[in-house]
């Protein structure tokens, strides 16, 4: 059986469903619902009624113990986190507790009960600063904001208890995640909201709302910054690969997730200007602090050793992203 930590959100509940629609279906869920939504579980559980839900919390040393002590667990995806940068620079307390000691509590309780198998949420946060594009696993890290540091911080304590306890982990770097389940069951459901996708699709429930671009001077193509966007999909299917190298080979590695293809904002605006078929209110307004030009994956490495391939375009995930937010709306 697997413990999915986190797969009440966003990430976690499209692996859960891929894992499922692959016959994988013995699964536990643990999560505080901070985030996530108890209605994403009720929906996961019609799809696959084997999925088990625990509700709590990993800040909890004894809610997350009883769980190893509840189920025979082989090995645990770990999505539970908070993640939205700007909050952790104003409150780097709760993220420090909740990202660090959430996983010390996670880690300590997989050692205690002998579970040594780890698939870890990390990102492109950890890099901080590029100093060359695309990014490969190689790239000094050195994030620049709290968030970042929590998960830098997990990786290097991850390292630390491989070394000490024999926990092999696979943490997965990614990049900017988009998309949503292509039957439209499941999707980003963040509130707020600070992801750039989601929020243009949302104008159209609500046109008076206008778009900052953060500077259109940047040595790009069009001047607006560059990014790699990544199908949630696309990721689910690199989570269940990474487990099935975990349980072959047995051994600690790190992996990209993107797809080194890089779209600026205003290509990511055109995209959905045309899935919803409607225009977008925009102004150029001052670049942000510490925001780089281009953030590019170099994610050979997947592909080479999990023989991983992200196969959605950018325009698929937008248009499965769009289904998705009319279902949000009219609930
Ligand atoms: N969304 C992205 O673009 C992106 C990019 C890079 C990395 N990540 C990482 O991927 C993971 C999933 O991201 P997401 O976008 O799905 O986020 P999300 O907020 O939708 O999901 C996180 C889930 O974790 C749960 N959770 C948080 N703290 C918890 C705790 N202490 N105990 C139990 N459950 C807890 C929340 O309730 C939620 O269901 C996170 O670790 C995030 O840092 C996300």
């Amino acid at each position: 059986m697997i413990l999915i930590t986190g797969a009440a959100g966003y990430i976690g509940s499209h692996y859960a469903l891929n894992f499922s629609e692959f016959g994988l279906d013995d699964i536990v869920i643990f999560d505080n619902l901070s985030t996530g939504h108890i209605d994403t579980i009720e929906k996961l559980q019609k799809i696959n009624p084997k999925i088990q839900f625990i509700k709590g919390d990993l800040k909890n040393k004894d809610e997350i113990s009883s769980v190893f002590k509840k189920f025979k667990i082989d090995s645990v995806i770990h999505f539970a986190a908070l993640s939205q940068v700007g909050e952790s620079v104003i409150n780097p307390s709760l993220y420090y507790l909740n990202n660090v000691v959430g996983s010390i509590n996670l880690l300590n309780s997989m050692v205690e009960n002998n579970v040594l198998k780890i698939v870890f949420s990390s990102t492109a946060a950890t890099y901080g600063e590029p100093k060359y594009t695309p990014i490969d696993e190689n790239h000094p890290q050195n994030p620049i904001n709290p968030y970042g540091n929590t998960k830098l911080m997990i990786e290097k304590i991850m390292d630390d208890y491989d070394k000490a306890y024999n926990l092999k982990s696979i943490r997965l770097r990614y990049f900017n995640v988009i998309g949503a389940d292509e039957k439209t069951r499941i999707g980003e459901w963040h509130d707020p909201e600070t992801h750039l996708v989601p929020n243009i699709l949302k104008s159209v429930f609500n046109n008076s709302k206008e778009f900052k671009i953060f500077g259109d001077d940047y040595d790009t193509k069009d001047g607006t910054c560059i990014r790699d966007y990544v199908d949630v999909l696309d990721l689910a299917d690199a989570h269940r690969l990474a487990l099935e190298y975990l349980n072959k080979y047995n051994k600690t590695d790190v992996f990209n997730l993107g797809t080194q293809e890089g779209q600026s904002v205003k290509e990511i605006f055109n995209i959905s200007q045309e899935i919803i078929n409607q225009k977008v209110n925009f102004k150029v307004v001052e670049k942000r602090l510490g925001d780089p030009k281009i953030l590019l994956a170099n994610s050979s490495k997947a592909k080479e050793i999990l023989n991983w391939q992200p196969k959605r375009t950018t325009f698929d995930s937008i248009k499965n992203a769009f289904k998705w937010e009319k279902v949000l709306n009219k609930n």
